[in-house]
């Protein structure tokens, strides 16, 4: 059994806690794209695990980790994470698991990440500053080095330098400082030391765990308002987000999968640029931002934040084929007077879909509201349906009605327990 866990916005819908959550029951948890531009956030016994590379799921005594091939990875941020867990007494060898065909992110692609954020001046996309965008055009541009290429370090050092040298010319013209070829080269010799011992072939071992009838949980990262095809490119990330990617970076064939689960916060954040249609300004979104603890995993930017936006999260779930929906951070809008929902856009007096629309017919639009009633009541930490306030329990009914989708889970707190099973 394969199970798919989807964010259906503009990322950080809280997948790390449902991710965690669901990990309980499965005997592998494995990311499949994207890198550490993700930051999902766990939090065990009051302790905060932000993770941007391992699995989410890896807290659980017997579950297993798998980075598969289609993470692109940053050997520092993943060694730190190694030693992270490592440091809490969680031991990784047999427990984690990573591919050799995954792409890596080298100290280059981030300074061009960079480089070209400066140069777009005002216009700058507002990205992680991660290496992401340079990275994944180095990979379908055949110039990527994979972690395949850290077995043998003399062919490493040799493609690396040829690389780098290349690179640093690029970085030159852009005014931006080259990188140190030898002493990045020293670090990779060391860092190369810690992680080869976790690699294997996980399109085997995954096919393998499949074929013997264990549970695989899948962690999407980003969200799929993100994805590098379905969203307004180029404000975007790198990576396909939709379930698509499942197959192409793991090598789980599609038929496998049993269920995808759409994750959606009960409103919307987004960190970046790009069009927003149902962005707050002011009070009421510096009191969502802070009550919500909007701020970024990775980057720690203040996310923008918005009304719940159905039409674009309808999209999402269509388009990933999404069988069953989790609620995250309902308690956050406790104590407003009243709720408004996106249910669809207009432009031009006309209606618009959301997949009908670029950067700037979603920049242009205006989106149309429906009115609830909020509730007064703190909700964080119940878990059961029947004790949510009457309103709070039909705003949530009106999310389910409107997508035709089943939720299963709704969150009610960051904690690990704090959730209501439907
Ligand atoms: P992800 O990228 O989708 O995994 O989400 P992030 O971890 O980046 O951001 C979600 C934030 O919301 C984290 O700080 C979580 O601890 C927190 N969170 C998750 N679910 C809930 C919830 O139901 N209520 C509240 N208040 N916080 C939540
Ligand atoms: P998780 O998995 C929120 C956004 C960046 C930027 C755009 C491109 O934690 O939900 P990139 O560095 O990928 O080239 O940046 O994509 N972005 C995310 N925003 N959560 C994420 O991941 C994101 N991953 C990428 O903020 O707007
Ligand atoms: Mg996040």
């Amino acid at each position: 059994m394969v199970s798919v866990v989807i964010g259906t916005q503009w990322g950080d819908e809280g997948k790390g806690k449902i991710v965690d959550l669901l990990s309980k029951n499965a005997n592998f948890v494995v990311r499949f794209h994207g890198g550490n531009n993700a930051g999902h956030t766990v939090i065990v016994n009051d302790k905060k695990y932000p993770f941007h590379l391992i699995p989410s799921g890896i807290l659980h005594k017997k579950t297993v980790g798998v980075i598969a091939n289609g993470v692109i990875v940053d050997l520092k941020v993943l060694v730190s994470e190694i030693k992270m867990l490592e440091e809490d007494g969680i031991k990784l060898k047999g427990k984690l698991f990573v591919s050799d065909r995954c792409h890596l992110i080298m100290p280059y692609h981030k300074a061009l990440d960079l480089a070209y954020e400066h140069a777009r001046g005002k216009n700058k996309l507002g990205t992680t500053g991660r290496g992401i965008g340079p990275c994944l055009s180095d990979k379908v541009s055949y110039n990527g080095l994979r972690i395949y290429e850290l077995r043998n370090w003399n062919l490493f050092v040799e493609k690396f330098t040829f690389q780098a040298k290349i690179k640093n010319k690029v970085l030159k013209t852009f005014d931006a400082t080259p990188v140190n070829i030898k002493k990045e080269l020293e670090k990779f010799s060391q860092l190369r030391k810690v992680i080869l011992p976790f690699v294997t072939d996980t399109y085997l071992l995954l096919n393998k765990t499949i074929n013997s009838g264990k549970r695989v949980l899948m962690e999407g990262a980003h969200g799929v308002m993100l994805d590098t095809d379905f969203s307004p490119y180029p404000y975007s990330t790198g990576s396909n987000v939709i379930p698509g990617a499942v197959n192409t970076g793991s090598g789980i064939p599609p038929q496998k999968i049993s269920n995808i689960i759409g994750v959606i916060k009960a409103y919307t954040s987004r960190v970046g640029g790009g069009p927003l249609p149902t962005e707050l300004h002011g009070k009421l979104a510096d009191e969502i931002r802070e009550k919500g603890q909007e701020y970024g995993t990775t980057t720690g930017r203040p996310r923008r934040v918005g009304w719940l936006d159905l039409e674009a999260v309808k999209f999402a779930c269509q388009v990933s084929g999404v069988t069953e929906i989790t609620i995250t951070k309902i308690d956050i809008l406790s104590g407003l007077k009243e709720i408004k929902i996106c249910v669809g856009y207009k432009l031009n007096g006309k209606q618009i879909s959301y997949s009908s629309c670029g950067y700037e017919e979603l920049a242009k639009l205006t989106p149309v509201y429906k009115e609830l009633p909020g509730w007064k009541e703190e909700i964080a930490g119940i878990t059961k349906f029947s004790e949510l306030p009457k309103n709070c329990q039909d705003y949530i009914k009106f999310i389910e009605k409107f997508l035709g989708v089943k939720i299963s889970i709704i969150s009610t707190g960051p904690a690990r327990n704090e959730y209501i099973n439907i």
